[in-house]
């Protein structure tokens, strides 16, 4: 059986990408809610409406385990889609909030954790910075940008620097010693983000978190293995058989195998 990653859009790819690294003996389905992105500007309850659509849907292609390759829909609806399908292993992301903290390396550094609006608004993030953070040195940064340049495409520096040089124009950069990618979609923009913030900030995303997560709980069932890397690929609930789309996830699979960083 496979293992669905679900996404309003583009950016599980990151997760479905570092998922065919460390598991390759894995069959894949990936899920795009594309009729619906970008999830992040909208209602919470429209969003949780199109993310038990789309699951229903998942679910009924038989699935040994669900990643919610999104930071909005877990924000929003994981504990809800743990409740419904009790069966099933269901990961989320976890902002990698804690890993950044510990690179603070002296007193009165800080630490920005990047998000949808969404994700930033949500009691779940709020209760772990609370959770973690005694010092107060956490500073929240929404990039709804990079969602709209990533569904568009749009990775070049020349499209994505100017927008990121805005929204970090406020800050001392060199009071910062890491930044949490704390949405699927921004790993995309790793090259970007490292030509422009200090060498020494660290760039974390919780990918490897979700990962071993899922390892975890997949081993615990007797669940792990039996495929050889085979992805199905779904917008919305329209599988992808052939053609530019395709092709385009494809090539994204390829871009961040250029994306070591
Ligand atoms: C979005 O749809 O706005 C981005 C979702 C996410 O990865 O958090």
């Amino acid at each position: 059986m496979q293992i669905a990653v679900f996404d309003s859009g583009l950016g599980g790819m990151t997760v479905l990408h570092d998922l065919m690294k460390r598991m390759p003996d894995e069959d894949y389905i990936y899920y795009a809610d594309t009729a619906h992105v970008p999830y992040g500007p909208k209602p919470k309850e429209d969003v949780r409406k199109y993310i038990f659509e789309s699951m229903d849907f998942i679910v009924q292609q038989g699935v040994k385990a669900i990643v919610i390759a999104c930071n909005t829909a877990t924000s929003v609806a994981v504990q809800s889609l743990r409740e419904k399908y009790k069966d099933l292993p269901i990961i989320g992301m976890e902002p990698a909030v804690k890993p950044a903290l510990e690179k603070k390396s002296q007193p009165g550094r800080r630490v920005f954790v990047t998000a949808t609006a969404l994700t930033l608004r949500e009691e779940k993030l709020h209760n772990l910075i609370a959770k973690l953070d005694g010092e107060n040195i956490v500073d929240l940064l929404p990039l709804p940008g990079l969602v709209e340049l990533a569904e568009k495409f749009s990775f070049e520096e020349k499209m994505v620097r100017p927008y990121l040089e805005e929204v970090f124009a406020p800050y001392h950069l060199s009071d910062y010693d890491a930044i949490v990618l704390g949405c699927t979609h921004f790993p995309f923009f790793k090259d970007t983000f490292r030509k422009i913030l200090p060498p020494e900030m660290a760039i974390i995303d919780g990918n490897i978190g979700t990962i071993k997560n899922l390892q975890h709980q997949l081993k615990k069932r007797n669940a792990l293995g039996g495929g050889s890397g085979q992805v199905v690929y779904y917008n919305s609930s329209i599988r992808l058989e052939d053609g530019d789309m395709l092709e385009q996830y494809k090539g994204l699979l390829k871009r961040l195998d250029s994306l070591e960083i």
